[in-house]
């Protein structure tokens, strides 16, 4: 089967089953495909990827999201700790990717570009202790193939 037309309709699946707030849909459709779980392939970013989202974090998100990211003085939600890593680690690298390109800042959503979005992510998984190693796409579909892991 073509491996894109795989990669889109398993992302499709993955969406409506979380839309449906049941991972029961997603295990079995694992368990249909037969498959073992994949092999894990860490996100990770350069050092340059870091510096740059470090310099467009403390322009436009460090108000809200604070110095040491866990929440600033505008009230926005920690990209550090507990509550953030139990949405995030383990997951596809793409669903941070998403969430930021999508709806931040909040008065102006998208208005980065992909690169930029990944400099910025770059930056969140350093300061969250995740090792650096190969650039961070800023493509969704390879960052679906990442695993934001440690
Ligand atoms: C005006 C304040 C504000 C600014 C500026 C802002 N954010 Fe946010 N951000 C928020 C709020 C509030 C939330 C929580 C939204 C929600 O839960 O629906 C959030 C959520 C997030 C999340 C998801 C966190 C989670 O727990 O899932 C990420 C990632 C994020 N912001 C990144 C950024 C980045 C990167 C920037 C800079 C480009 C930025 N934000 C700028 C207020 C802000």
């Amino acid at each position: 089967m073509n491996p894109d037309f795989n990669k889109t309709s398993m992302r499709q699946i993955m969406a409506v089953g979380l839309a449906a707030g049941t991972w029961l849909g997603l295990s079995a459709f694992a368990v249909a495909q037969g498959d073992a779980k994949p092999v894990e392939h860490p996100a990770t970013y350069t050092a340059d990827q870091a510096d740059r989202g470090e310099t467009a974090y403390k322009r436009y998100c460090v108000e809200c999201h604070g110095d040491d990211l866990r929440g600033g003085l505008l009230g926005g939600a920690p990209l550090r700790g507990q509550s953030f890593e139990s949405k995030y680690v383990e997951g596809p690298a793409s669903s941070l990717f998403e969430v930021m390109s999508e709806t931040m800042p909040p008065d102006a959503p998208g208005r980065f570009s992909a690169s930029g979005y990944a400099d910025m992510m770059a930056y969140i998984l350093k300061r969250n202790g995740f090792a650096e190693g190969a650039p961070l796409p800023s493509d969704v579909d390879a960052l679906y193939d990442l695993t934001i892991i440690k």
